[in-house]
This record gives structure tokens, sequence and C-alpha cells, in this order.
């Protein structure tokens, strides 16, 4: 059996993105999460760390050079072989020198479907207000690479989710957040299955079962 690849995943809030990564490791599957990182001690996705009896740790990153934060999160990265790296719900722009050392190896998820409703500024409850009042009748999850940029990394994975007539802000989230949750393991497995053979991923198909979804505007789910 091939070793699982060491990813540490970078949080700065609740953390149900790392929940479903922790959930939906395997012995079988490719990855370990072996570290995960914050830019706030409150961050639930720390709490959630400790009870899975995972490495955490805070990397302060207000009112310090980009140059520093760097040189702490390679530190901290090189100490735990971490040679995969994925952002789930990480406020901060990652410092170029990370992004440099980690091209093609660190992902980032997104709730909606990008390009549209990405960018600097657009995270959290503001990508669904934005998508609400654009009246799109579709938006989803994408799981792109990360770049130096806001959302600009090339696209790996994006899964579909209908706009409902009448939805508000929570019922989006709520939606696109379960795809996030089953897509997000599937993406990062496939990419550190690559990593662990040492070539480069092929790109990520989702089988048909996986798009299987129950979706009406009276049961919304
Ligand atoms: C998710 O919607 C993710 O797409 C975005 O930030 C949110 C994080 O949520 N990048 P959680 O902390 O994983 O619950």
């Amino acid at each position: 059996m091939t070793p699982r690849v060491p990813v540490a995943v970078f949080a700065s809030g609740g953390g149900t993105n790392l929940q479903a990564l922790l959930d939906r490791e395997s012995p079988n599957g490719a990855y370990r999460i072996a570290l995960v990182v914050s830019d706030r001690e409150g961050a639930g996705a720390l709490r959630r760390a400790e009870a899975a009896g995972r490495d955490a740790l805070v990397v302060r990153a207000v009112d310090r050079r980009q140059q520093e934060v760097g040189d702490e999160t390679l530190r901290h990265l090189g100490r735990w072989n971490v040679h995969v790296i994925a952002l789930a719900g990480y406020l901060r722009l990652v410092p170029s020198p990370v992004v440099a050392a980690y091209r093609g190896r660190m992902l980032n998820i997104h709730p909606a479907l990008l390009p549209s409703f990405g960018g600097k500024g657009m995270y959290g409850e503001r990508v669904h207000r934005a998508v609400l009042a654009s009246g799109v009748k579709v938006t989803g999850a994408t799981v792109h690479h990360v770049d130096e940029g806001y959302d600009t990394g090339t696209i790996v994975a994006q899964w579909p989710v209908p706009v409902f007539p009448a939805d508000d802000v929570a019922r989006v989230a709520a939606r696109v957040l379960r795809v996030e949750h089953r897509l997000y393991p599937a993406v990062l497995d496939h990419l550190c299955r690559a990593v662990a053979e040492g070539g480069d991923p092929e790109p990520f198909v989702l089988s048909p079962g996986d798009f299987r979804s129950t979706y009406t505007a009276e049961d919304p789910r």
C-alpha cells in the first residue's frame, strides 16, 4: 500500500470542511491530515483538530510582514513533512513563498462556480448574497489550485447546485456546503494519489453517481 500523503489544512473559521476531510480520511485513501493551521486562536477548526487528535497551531498574520508569516509557515510545514495543503475557509492570502513551494500541491474550495462570484472580499455569506442578487439559477462549489491571487488558480473540479425561487442566503449556503463536503475529500484524495505516485494528476472527473442528487424546490437538500 502506498503511504498516505501528509496534508496540512488551513482554516480560519468553523471548519466543517476540515471535519469532512477528517471524516472521509481512510486507511485505503491517499491523504492523512497531519496538521491544522489557523490564523485565529478561536477558530472552531482548531477544536475539531484537537477532538480528532491532530496537531494544530496558530500562525498569526495581523501586523506581520508577509515574509515573516511565510517563513514561519514553511518552518511548520517542513517540520510536519507536509506535501499537500488544503485551504478550507482560510481567509488570508497565503504568503507567496508558501505558494511557490507548494505550487500544484495546494487546493482551495470556494462556495460558488468560479470565475463568477469570486475574488477579494468574496467569502462567506457575501458570496451567496451576490448569487441571489444576480438572479442566476445555478451556483455550486469549486475546487481550484492556489496561486498568488484571490480565487484565480486553475479550476480542478466544480459541482453545480440549483438555486430555487424561494431561496435565501441560509438555504443556498447549506445546500452548497453539503456538496462541498462531498467534493473536497474526493478531489484532495485524487491529487494526493498522484503526488504519492510522483506524477501529474489526471483531470478529476466526478462519476455520474456522485452527481445524483434529490434537490427539489420543496425539499431543497
Ligand atoms: C466554505 O464555504 C468554503 O467554501 C469557503 O469557506 C467556507 C468554510 O466553511 N472557502 P467551514 O469553515 O469549512 O465550515
